[in-house]
């Protein structure tokens, strides 16, 4: 695993945004499994950058995410601070600024009539793809991956799953008090990505970011694994894994030192 710090939001968004982009310079078709949150919007703004000014060509990824709100489509007659759907924040932070094709960006239907069905084929458009490449995540305040609540099963597949109140308290917070929606009114429950089906990505780049992270995220990785802290998963995960955080996020960590001379020892012997 690579524990990367760096000073702040904006380095760590840029280190992360070289990590993908190196991803889609060697696999130009690669498939890349995304995040919502605030935690990534740096790190798009970056990729966008990096389209805009150095060409990087996004014509033949494929992208899956990891997560929507159930009851929640993209409707983009809405201005974007009244569409809460993760399927618009993908659009207005992400897909509409570089050459992804529409029909290569999947993200989970929260309009589905049938959410359990809609899961299944979701799993099944993963594998067809051959699988993802590269899985960006984030960590909820809970110590979730995409909708992964305190309990889901770390072999859980793509499902609908009922959010926790701090999970809503956050995401009320960030996403649904600008558009004056009450907060008994935004949804309760999300279509996500199993803590199973993320693990079979073949590569994890995880991103927390600002103080309010640094507990959950020493639980996720020092911690024991457990399902009440559904992130610390990457302790299992076979391939490729690299964490970046900022100093905020990682100043909890009880191995921090350590973390620190492993990067710069990798650096020197050019193994990062
Ligand atoms: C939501 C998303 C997660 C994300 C988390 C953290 O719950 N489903 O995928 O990691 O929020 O969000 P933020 O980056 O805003 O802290």
């Amino acid at each position: 695993m690579d524990i990367i710090i760096r000073d702040n939001y904006d380095e760590m968004s840029r280190y992360a945004a070289g990590v993908i982009a190196d991803f889609i310079r060697k696999k130009p078709n690669c498939v890349l499994g995304l995040a919502t949150g605030s935690t990534p919007i740096g790190t798009y703004k970056e990729l966008i950058r990096m389209h805009k000014e150095e060409g990087l060509d996004f014509s033949q990824v494929v992208t899956f995410n990891l997560d929507e709100y159930l009851g929640l489509g993209i409707d983009l007659d809405k201005p974007y601070h009244l569409d809460q759907s993760y399927a618009r924040f993908m659009y207005e932070e992400l897909f509409k600024h570089i050459n992804i094709r529409q029909e290569n960006t999947y993200v989970p239907d929260g309009l589905t009539r049938d959410p359990e069905k809609y899961c299944q084929w979701y799993e099944e458009e993963i594998k067809k793809a051959g699988g993802i490449d590269l899985q960006l995540l984030g960590i909820g305040g809970d110590g979730h991956w995409a909708f992964n609540e305190p309990g889901s099963s770390l072999a859980s597949r793509t499902r609908v799953q009922a959010l926790n109140k701090q999970t809503l308290d956050d995401n009320y917070e960030s996403f649904f008090k600008k558009a004056g929606i009450e907060r008994d009114k935004m949804p309760h429950f999300a279509i996500t990505m199993g803590i199973g089906t993320i693990l079979e990505a073949r590569n994890i780049l995880m991103l927390a970011s600002g103080l309010k992270k640094a507990d959950v995220v020493a639980k996720c990785l020092e911690g024991p694994v457990t399902s009440q802290i559904t992130a610390s998963a990457i302790q299992l995960h076979s391939g490729g894994i690299t964490v970046v955080l900022d100093r905020d996020a990682a100043s909890r960590l009880n191995n921090l030192d350590h973390y620190l001379h492993v990067e710069k020892l990798k650096r020197e012997y050019g193994l990062l």
